[in-house]
């Protein structure tokens, strides 16, 4: 878990989104997170501290003199101990007062005093969201390196529809994994992962797929933005994923044809290529215009080859590196290490997709990694996130050796 041994301030003013703190903590800790909260008098008044101490797991800060357990001066303790440093909801009068210089509560303080990075989740009327006032402490605040969490457009608790919503407490817990867990190993690097399955049709009904659920490449995806990179992530069908937060631009493609088109064109800019998708092989010659009929007992279609997209992209390879997956179910380390070969590439990923805990649609893989002089490397059953955080670290090592 990413998360894990990090350290997050959840800070909580007070607005009617505050009680969704109490989902971004739960979803913090589920993730590994550490979680102290600390609670305006204002947000007190929409959702009880003691709410936030069961959901986190320890004392709620919210008076700056009250009867303090644990802490000697317990909003620079705070600040200290925060990996990162979030505050959600942010009202127009907290990001006033941090704007200001003003620090007369626990959150101010606290705040004003830390070295984490700050994120900040506004969450208001649309009218006081679009406020110039708001506006302009918002420009002055991330001109200082505060981060912002940009709202959402919907419902909104005063009745009208509009900007101000609170971002769904996942989406909260996704930019703090990335503030927590950056790095800038590919700072200034075009990466290019594909993720997911191809779709070839058989009709405008059928079609011939595969069981990739997105997981493996998205989790690389994720790696690579958090690792500073400009990402183009090239997404076949997935389990409904949403797309990982950072410099990350997603491009949705359903063939074989569309995902080499999509590749094929950001080829020559990038420097790195992961190819974690599950490409179909064959497709139909003939797609049928209209849906075909139930009539014999067999049914043949004919297929042809599809391209291989990443023998191509090997064969033109210059300054890039290339990482391929291999999803094979017997002689892995054999069939792999002759893809490895034949496409040209920098490294590859076995993966054996019929072992428990492997391959397909889990969280987690079993994987080795394979490289040109025959060296390699076999790892124990992961996460996909932490085989992904591995795959980009040694991908940054190949990388610094080309040069
Ligand atoms: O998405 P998940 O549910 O998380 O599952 C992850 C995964 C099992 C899909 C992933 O770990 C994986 O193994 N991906 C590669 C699947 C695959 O197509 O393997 P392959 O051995 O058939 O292909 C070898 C490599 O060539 C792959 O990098 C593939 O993207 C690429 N290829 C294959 C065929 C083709 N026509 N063009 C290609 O570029």
């Amino acid at each position: 878990m990413l998360l894990e041994k990090k350290n997050v301030v959840l800070a909580v003013s007070g607005g009617i989104a505050a009680f969704k703190a109490a989902s971004v903590a739960s979803m913090l800790r589920k993730r590994g997170a550490s979680v102290k909260c600390i609670m305006t008098e204002h947000a007190t008044q929409f959702i009880t501290p003691l709410t936030l101490r069961e959901i986190s797991g320890n004392p709620v800060a919210v008076s700056m003199f009250g009867d303090i357990p644990e802490f000697q001066v317990e909003h620079i303790a705070l600040a200290n101990w925060a990996d990162v440093f979030v505050i959600a909801p942010a009202t127009a009068n907290v990001l006033g007062k941090i704007a200001g210089g003003i620090a007369d509560d626990m959150l101010t303080t606290a705040v004003m005093a830390t070295k984490a990075p700050v994120l900040l989740a506004p969450a208001m009327n649309s009218n006081m969201y679009l406020n110039p006032i708001v506006q302009d402490n918002m420009k002055k605040l991330t001109a200082y390196g505060y981060e912002l969490i940009e709202p959402d457009k919907g419902h909104l608790a005063c009745g009208i529809n509009g900007i101000g919503r609170l971002p769904e407490p996942e989406d909260i817990v996704d930019y703090i994994e990335l503030a927590a867990c950056r790095s800038d190993v590919l700072k200034g690097k075009r990466v290019i992962v594909t993720a997911g399955g191809t779709r070839e049709p058989l009709d405008p009904v059928r079609f011939i797929g595969n069981r990739s659920s997105g997981r493996m490449g998205f989790a690389v995806a994720k790696a690579a933005a958090m690792a500073g990179a400009e990402v183009i992530l090239v997404a076949g069908t997935t389990d409904h994923l949403k797309t990982p937060k950072g410099d990350v631009h997603r491009i949705d493609v359903e063939s074989t044809k569309n995902m080499k088109e999509a590749v094929d064109s950001y080829y020559d800019s990038c420097d790195l290529v992961i190819k974690a998708a599950a490409v179909a092989d064959y497709r139909a010659v003939h797609p049928a215009e209209n849906k075909i009929k139930k009539s014999d007992e067999t049914l043949a279609i004919d297929m042809t080859k599809n391209p291989d997209i990443l023998y191509g992209l090997g064969q033109r390879k210059k300054h890039q590196i290339l990482i391929g997956f291999a999803a094979e179910t017997t002689h892995v380390l054999e069939y792999g290490a002759a893809k490895l070969k034949k496409k040209n590439l920098d490294m590859l990923v076995a993966n054996d997709v019929s072992a428990e805990g492997a391959g397909f649609q889990g969280s987690t893989n079993i994987a080795t990694f394979l490289y040109p002089d025959g060296s390699m490397e076999k790892l124990e059953k992961m996460g996909k996130d932490e085989l992904a955080g591995l795959i980009i670290e040694r991908a940054a090592g190949l990388l610094a050796r080309r040069k």
